[in-house]
């Protein structure tokens, strides 16, 4: 059975996925990471661009995007990554990798994702895959649920200005990356997080297929 590791505090979460990652990075192989946005990874990603870690056999995987926003929005995922990874690890931009309708044949030309990272959305969606998507999905441009549009809407000025679409890496591509770490944080993720990992497995709740992931770790903290 898969097991739910807990950390004690987010601090604790961030700092234990960030020395996964740097271990990973500090390997010296080359490393394709399928890298996410959100308020879950943000400690994350802090500690890792405080450990003077070589990227340059790094290659980034973003798991999604809004569609209808320019790069240079304050939410864009694009903005996003900058601000929070991308500004300090000095990667070559042909080494940063945003979805496109092509991304699943690229991630393959480039040797697959070796890690991908995850956080999970209060109606069990991962990446933008929400409730509904085929298991066999692969990069593609969804509509967002209301429920994804509300709990982003806190990110933006009013709710009416939160896209309602998105293009998002498919199910299929997730559960072909050779490992996968989902993250969550908070009371609120706790019921979904047991939902999708100890319950049935139904399009109904995406991230339910990662139980059938050979290589998954799962980390909460309240
Ligand atoms: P959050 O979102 O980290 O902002 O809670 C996670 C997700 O929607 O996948």
């Amino acid at each position: 059975m898969i097991t739910i590791e807990y950390l004690k505090n987010y601090d604790e979460m961030s700092q234990y996925v960030a020395t996964l990652v740097g271990k990973l990075i500090d390997v010296g192989t080359p490393l394709n990471l399928g890298t996410p946005t959100g308020g879950t990874p943000i400690g994350m990603y802090k500690k890792l661009v405080n450990t003077g870690l070589n990227w340059n056999n790094v290659h980034t995987f973003n798991l999604d995007e809004y569609v209808g926003i320019d790069k240079k929005h304050p939410q864009s995922y694009h903005k996003f990554m900058w601000d929070n990874l991308h500004a300090y690890v000095g990667l070559n931009p042909y080494k940063i990798h945003f979805p496109h309708l092509e991304y699943d044949m690229e991630i393959e030309a480039l040797g697959g994702l070796d890690l991908t990272i995850l956080g999970i959305g209060t109606n069990g969606h991962i990446a933008f895959n929400e409730p509904g998507s085929s298991f066999s999905s692969v990069t593609r441009i969804v509509n967002l649920s209301q429920q994804t549009i509300m709990d982003n809407s806190r990110f933006f000025d009013s709710i009416n200005q939160v896209p309602t679409q998105a293009i998002t890496m498919g199910l299929h591509t997730i559960m072909k990356s050779r490992q996968v770490i989902l993250m969550g944080q908070g009371e609120k993720k706790l019921d979904i997080l047991k939902r999708a990992l100890w319950g049935m497995v139904t399009e109904d709740i995406p991230a339910s297929i990662l139980q059938y992931h050979p290589n998954l770790r799962v980390f909460y903290c309240d």
